[in-house]
C-alpha cells in the first residue's frame, strides 16, 4: 500500500471518502497522514476520530514566503514516509518547484468539467454560463493551476431550477465517487504520467483473489 498524504484546507468530505475507501485492506493506498494549512480546518477532527496522524502546517504563518511554507510542509510529508499526494481542498497555490517535485505522484479534484472554469467559485459560473452540464476532475498536477492532464472526470444535469448549493451538492456526490477511483489508479500503478498526458492501464491486475 502506497504511503498517502491527503492535503486539505477545510470541510474534508473528499478528504473522509478517502479515508472510507482506505479502510479496505485491498485499498492499494494508506492515508499516512492528513496535512492541513489551517488549524481550523473541520476536516483535521475527521482524521482524528478516525485515527489518521494529522498536521497543520499554518500558510498564515510565512505571509508570502511559499517556499519556506513548502520546506514545513515537506518536512512533514517526509517525517510521514509519504509517497503520494492527494488535494483535496487544499485552497493554496502550489509552487513550481514543489509540483515538479511531486509530478506524477499529485493528484488534485476539482469542482467542474476542466478545461472549463478553472479557479474558484465554480458552481455560479457555470450557472452563469448556462450550461447544461457540470461536474468534476480529478488531474494529476502540474505547475499550471488547475492545467495538469486529466485523469476521470464526472458529468451532472444542470437543471434549471438550481441554485449553487443544489448543483455543488450534485457535483460533490460525484467527487466523492471519483476521488476514490482514481487514488487507486495511481498508487495501484494503473496510472502514470507519461509524456505530459494521463496514461490509464486498465488491462486486469494480478490479484490475490480468485
Ligand atoms: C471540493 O468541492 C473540491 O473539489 C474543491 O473544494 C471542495 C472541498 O470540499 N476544491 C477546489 O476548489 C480546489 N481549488 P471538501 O473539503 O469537503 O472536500
Amino acid at each position: 500500500r502506497r504511503r498517502t498524504a491527503i492535503l486539505i484546507s477545510g470541510r474534508g468530505s473528499n478528504m473522509a471518502a478517502l479515508l472510507a475507501a482506505a479502510t479496505d485492506p485491498a485499498y492499494p493506498a494508506e492515508i499516512a497522514l492528513v496535512l492541513s494549512n489551517r488549524a481550523d480546518a473541520a476536516g483535521l477532527a475527521r482524521a482524528v476520530e478516525a485515527g489518521i496522524p494529522t498536521a497543520v502546517v499554518a500558510s498564515r504563518g510565512f505571509g508570502k514566503d511559499r517556499a519556506a511554507f513548502e520546506a514545513a510542509m515537506e518536512a512533514e510529508l517526509a517525517a510521514h514516509g509519504v509517497e503520494l499526494i492527494a488535494l483535496a481542498g487544499f485552497m493554496r497555490v502550489l509552487t513550481e518547484g514543489f509540483t515538479r517535485r511531486w509530478e506524477g505522484r499529485m493528484l488534485n479534484i476539482h469542482p467542474s468539467l476542466l478545461p472549463a472554469f478553472p479557479g474558484l467559485d465554480t458552481h455560479a459560473r457555470a450557472l452563469a454560463a448556462g450550461v447544461r452540464l457540470h461536474g468534476c476532475t480529478v488531474h494529476l498536477v502540474t505547475p499550471g493551476v488547475d492545467e495538469g492532464p486529466i485523469v476521470a472526470q464526472a458529468a451532472v444535469p444542470v437543471l434549471a431550477t438550481d441554485a449553487e448549493e443544489a448543483l455543488a451538492r450534485r457535483v460533490l456526490a460525484e467527487e466523492h465517487r471519483l476521488y476514490p477511483t482514481a487514488l487507486a489508479w495511481l498508487a495501484s500503478g494503473q496510472l502514470r504520467l507519461e509524456n505530459g498526458r494521463a496514461v490509464l492501464n486498465t488491462a486486469p491486475q494480478p490479484s490475490g483473489e480468485s
